[in-house]
């Protein structure tokens, strides 16, 4: 079956990644992109891509159509969803960055919470295509230095970001326990790889390190996160999307547990950089202190794998940016 996906915020880092992941793996696949090109936004993003911003030039030489928009403009997705009878909605438009979170959260109560229902609502009264809610690990809290985030594993959101993300979930569960509405949520942990704009730890650290500009490290740089190459979170979702069950969440790892300061010092490596360039920085508030993800079910159910592994993601990723500061020049102030 050729499916025609509405994709939201893949003018972001996850979502770009995506489409480029199902134009190699799914190339019959008809898509259209809905993003509001918010900061984290980037057209540059899918220069590569062959997309059109002309509804009439939407075929099999242009088989991406971009349509600039936010998921809660209600009009604007009745208007879409009657013009195009979408095969599956994979959610990914949403504000991201938790240290804007603690600045403001009203942002991420528009986008995260009220934007999910509204494409929830229309979804489910035009159609009532397959629908992934993209989440993340974050909605389960912080771990001490032992256990594994499993998807039973009761939401404990501390932060604005990951308490926004957390009620997303539930409103997708109710459309599922409600409704009956096709819904599966992916909770995933820390992605890294190409287009990731350069606020986050990754491309900020590398860009940082290029620059010869000191490297950030919040409090003692011990907090643990699990890093996963962004093309396995693609292959989580894309599993998802069409063996995954409606209702059912399915969580993805990569298996690679690193403390923030063992990324910084494999960047600067990479960068071929001293740690003299290490700045330690007050702690972000409320900092979760380690996530670790088990995916034991996606591997059960989905036969899913991360297959990247970390160092060999990291070099790709590092190569990537510093053969691409055309892209992300003009993204960091
Ligand atoms: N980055 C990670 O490590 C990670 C890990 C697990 C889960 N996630 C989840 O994956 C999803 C994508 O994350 P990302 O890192 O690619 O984020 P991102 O910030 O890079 O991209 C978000 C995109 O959504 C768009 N957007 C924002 N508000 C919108 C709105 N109201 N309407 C339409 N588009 C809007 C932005 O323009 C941007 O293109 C998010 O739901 C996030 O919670 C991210």
């Amino acid at each position: 079956m050729s499916h025609l996906l509405l994709i939201t915020g893949a003018a972001g880092f996850i979502g770009s990644n995506l489409v480029y992941w199902l134009r190699r793996h799914q190339p019959e696949a008809r898509i259209v992109i809905l993003d509001a090109l918010t900061y984290a936004g980037n057209l540059p993003t899918l220069a590569a891509l062959p997309y059109t911003e002309k509804k009439e030039e939407f075929s099999a030489e242009k088989p991406i159509l971009f349509v600039r928009g936010d998921i809660c403009d209600q009009e604007l997705l009745q208007r879409l969803f009657t013009r195009h009878a979408f095969t599956g909605v994979l959610n990914l438009a949403a504000e991201s960055h938790v240290d804007r979170s603690i600045a403001g959260a009203q942002p991420f109560l528009r986008t995260n919470i009220i934007g999910t229902q509204t494409l929830l609502d229309v979804a489910r009264l035009h159609g009532n295509p397959r629908f992934v809610q993209i989440s993340t690990d974050e909605v389960y809290g912080s771990l001490g230095p032992e256990g594994k985030f499993s998807e039973t594993t009761p939401l404990a959101p501390n932060s604005p970001y990951s308490a926004s993300k957390a009620s997303a979930d539930h409103f997708a569960r109710a459309a599922f326990h409600t409704f009956g509405q096709p819904v599966s949520i992916t909770r995933c942990s820390n992605n890294y790889g190409p287009y990731q704009f350069p606020e986050k730890m990754m491309p900020l650290m590398m860009t940082n390190a290029m620059n010869d500009i000191p490297l950030p490290v919040y409090g003692d740089g011990l907090n643990v996160r699990d890093w996963i190459f962004v093309d396995d979170h693609c292959a989580g979702i894309w599993a998802t999307f069409e063996r995954g069950q409606p209702g059912e969440v399915y969580n993805f790892g990569g298996d690679s547990e690193r403390t923030n300061l063992d990324v910084v010092r494999q960047i600067l490596q990479l960068a071929g950089k001293t740690e003299s360039l290490i700045r330690y920085v007050p702690d972000r508030l409320g900092h979760d202190r380690r996530y670790a993800v088990d995916f034991t079910k996606s591997t059960r159910e989905l036969g899913w794998l991360p297959s990247v592994k970390f160092e060999e993601g990291l070099t790709h990723t590092f190569s990537w940016y510093r053969a691409n500061a055309s892209w992300w020049q003009p993204l960091r102030h």
